[in-house]
């Protein structure tokens, strides 16, 4: 008899903990971390992680923004949890991590979302700039996945997902800092598959588009209409990307229907990455 060469440590036919396998709760058993999830896509994010039957853990700096988070998570039937942190911060990180793990169990489901994009002309930039953003967007994601992943490996099934950016990928001007750091989140998705994919952990990155978030309001409203537009027109789909087009992508990479995707960056992006000008 010839091996069945489609099975493995990661087949999701063979799962290593319990969980409730039901098409419309297909994250139910799982402990999802959400870094940033207090608005924005991390927000959106959680809340349908949560839709999915996931138990939720936020981390995030705003307070307020965290608690109600959590209880929209909660509203949806799961627990959920928060944690108010700088995740640009070691310590920070560390005891985010522990908090939400104490509160609900090991992550199997990591959601590295959290991101500052600090606009600077690259000759008046300065190293704080990079360092603080590189600890935001990169180091809060080395950090975590460092922090989650024995538990991962030792029930043989993981999901992480990095939000990334067109603009690690495209060049813009003014953001040099920021695209640096998107780029290297999707690097690290690359190796990581490699290393950790025999031991059943699956890395991916999402590319959005622009969306419609606090981030890119605050934006809109400094520089007014002209970016809105020049927002618009960056898609072939001729608007703004609603957040929870963005969550409904991370739902699918971290759900066990995307069990044979790793080391991917999946443009969830109306677009703006082959359009053709
Ligand atoms: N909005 C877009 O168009 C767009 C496009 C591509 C990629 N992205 C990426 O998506 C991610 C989310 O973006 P968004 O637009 O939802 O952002 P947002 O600014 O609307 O929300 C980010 C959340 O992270 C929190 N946060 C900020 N700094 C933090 C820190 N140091 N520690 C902990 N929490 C912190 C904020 O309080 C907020 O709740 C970012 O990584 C961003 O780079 C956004």
């Amino acid at each position: 008899m010839r091996p069945d060469l489609t099975t493995g440590v990661a087949d999701a036919s063979e799962p290593r903990k319990e969980r409730i396998q039901v098409a419309d709760r297909r994250l139910a058993g799982h402990v999802a971390l959400v870094t940033g999830g207090g608005d924005g896509i991390g927000r959106a994010t959680a809340v349908r992680l949560a839709e999915d039957g996931a138990s939720v853990g936020i981390a995030t700096i705003e307070p307020d923004q965290a608690k109600a988070a959590a209880a929209e998570c909660e509203s949806k039937g799961v627990k959920a949890a928060y944690s108010v942190a700088d995740l640009g911060v070691v310590e920070d990180v560390n005891r985010a991590h522990a908090e939400l793990v104490a509160a609900l169990g090991n992550v199997d489901i990591l959601v590295n979302n959290v991101g500052v994009a600090i606009e600077s002309p690259f000759l008046e930039s300065t190293d704080e700039q990079f360092d603080r953003t590189m600890a935001v967007n990169f180091m809060a994601a080395i950090r975590l996945t460092r922090l989650c992943l024995p538990a991962m490996i030792d029930q043989g099934w993981g999901s992480v997902i990095n939000v990334a950016s067109a603009q690690g990928i495209l060049g813009w001007s003014n953001f040099t800092a920021y695209s640096c750091s998107k780029g290297a989140l999707t690097s690290m998705v690359r190796q990581l598959a490699n290393e950790f994919g025999p031991r059943g952990v699956r890395f991916n990155s999402v590319v959005p588009g622009s969306v419609l978030t606090p981030m890119n309001e605050a934006r809109i409203a400094k520089d007014g209409p002209a970016l809105l537009e020049s927002s618009i027109n960056l898609h072939i789909i001729k608007r703004l990307q609603k957040p929870s087009e963005v969550a409904a992508a991370i739902a699918f990479l971290a759900s066990d229907e995307a069990s044979f995707i790793t080391g991917t960056t999946m443009a969830v992006d109306g677009g703006v990455l082959v359009k053709g000008h």
